[in-house]
């Protein structure tokens, strides 16, 4: 049976998946929300994680451990690092990478953590599928790539920085969580897909508008996550 945990980091990523969810039931853990219940007949737990790697990889956790989730899927807003990626596009995870680890003294990769034997987390082949079928079906307007997501514990806002992760690591977007539950659903087995919306372009541009486009993005994300799900 497919039982699907839906992590956001902030409660405007999941909002509108929580209004969508039927006989809902909540249980607290670790300061989260784990609201458990139905999206168009299908078993969801959705959650807002809070901000950051380590929020992200205990969220994982309690999910596989707790609700027993079959996938996972990791939905957001992210910066672009591609420049045919602008603000409302939609960025697919092929795989995901820690950006800010660093162990190259001892001769790991850069963002390869040591002794795990991989740096890029594949996503699953069937969730990236089911997300691109999604968006052809609903919304077939939506620009929309299938790259790689770097993920650090830092907002990326300067050109200088974004620079330094789009040579190091050939990302597409950067963001603050989803390599960590990439890297949670890879130690548990369990299969994962990042959908992130482009909120901004990581070089501290059009800062002034970035809650409007942060809202907007996350909204059309949301909507995405649970056209899919039904594909799953
Ligand atoms: N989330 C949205 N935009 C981001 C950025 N520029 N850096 C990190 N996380 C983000």
């Amino acid at each position: 049976m497919v039982k699907v945990g839906i992590i956001g980091a902030m409660e405007l990523e999941v909002s509108s998946l929580k209004g969508q969810l039927s006989g809902c039931r909540i249980s607290k853990k670790a300061g989260m929300e784990f609201c458990e219940g139905k999206i168009g007949g299908v078993d969801v737990v959705v959650v807002r994680c809070g901000i950051g790697k380590v929020n992200a990889a205990l969220c994982v956790q309690i999910l596989c451990d707790d609700h027993h989730v079959t996938h996972v899927i990791n939905t957001g807003v992210a910066g672009s690092l591609n420049n045919d990626l602008n603000i409302g596009d939609i960025l697919i995870s092929k795989d995901a990478v820690h950006h800010d680890v660093d162990v190259t003294v001892f001769s790991y990769r850069k963002g390869e953590v040591p002794q795990l034997g991989v740096r890029e987390f594949p996503a699953d082949p069937h969730l990236i599928e089911a997300a691109e079928k999604a968006i052809s079906d609903n919304q077939p307007e939506l620009n929309y790539r299938v790259g790689r997501v770097a993920s650090g514990d830092q907002f990326i806002s300067s050109s200088e920085v974004k620079e330094r992760i789009i040579s190091e690591f050939e990302a597409d977007c950067a963001e603050m969580e989803g390599a960590s539950i990439a890297h949670g659903a890879y130690l548990n087995g369990i299969p994962f897909v990042i959908i992130r919306a482009i909120s901004d372009k990581a070089d501290g541009s059009a800062e002034e508008d970035y809650p409007t486009f942060e809202k907007a993005a996350a909204a059309h994300c949301a909507k995405l996550v649970a056209d899919m799900l039904g594909l799953i």
